[in-house]
């Protein structure tokens, strides 16, 4: 299927991609870019949406990798860290938010996407502290789930002989 990847930069790319599993707040993909995959999450706040509706939230998917600022392909510099079945590094609150925001966003005003990155910083800033706690309890829910995929990770590696 065609998935539209958002960037960190905010600007979006079409790419074949597979929808790899499910998890409290959405569903984890994998998306080919040039000769790489990489996994990321397509986020939707209702989490009993079912699966047929997963189109409507294409939208919504952001790079697993957040930190670098700049592109989402030239992000990942260092190839031989990449392992297909390495688990998805967790995400911060902020990261939940703002695949949300910027998928109602799209369809509030699709020609302006340049503006959504310090939109939504904005409405995160003067956001109440009980909606920012809704946010940070996903990101703290997202670490957990990353160190036990990580730990699983590992086991299966020495399990191999690769530890
Ligand atoms: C992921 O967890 C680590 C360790 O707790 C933390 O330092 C890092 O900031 C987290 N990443 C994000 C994007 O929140």
């Amino acid at each position: 299927m065609l998935l539209s990847v958002l960037c960190t930069d905010a600007s979006l790319l079409i790419v074949e991609g597979a929808i790899d599993g499910k998890f409290d707040c959405g569903y984890l993909v994998s998306v080919k870019i040039g000769a790489e995959v990489l996994r990321g999450v397509l986020y939707h706040p209702d989490s009993s949406a079912p699966t047929s509706r997963v189109h409507q939230y294409e939208n919504g998917i952001v790079p697993f990798n957040n930190n670098k600022p700049s592109s989402c392909v030239r992000r990942r510099k260092n190839k031989r860290r990449w392992d297909p079945n390495y688990p998805m590094a967790n995400r911060s609150g902020y990261n939940f938010f703002f695949a949300e925001k910027h998928y109602k966003l799209k369809e509030l005003y699709p020609n302006r996407e340049r503006e959504f990155t310090k939109m939504i910083g904005q409405s995160w800033n003067s956001l109440s502290s009980e909606k920012r706690m809704v946010y940070q309890n996903i990101g703290l829910k997202d670490k957990e789930r990353y160190k036990r995929e990580l730990k699983e990770y590992k086991e299966k590696m020495v399990q191999a002989g690769h530890p």
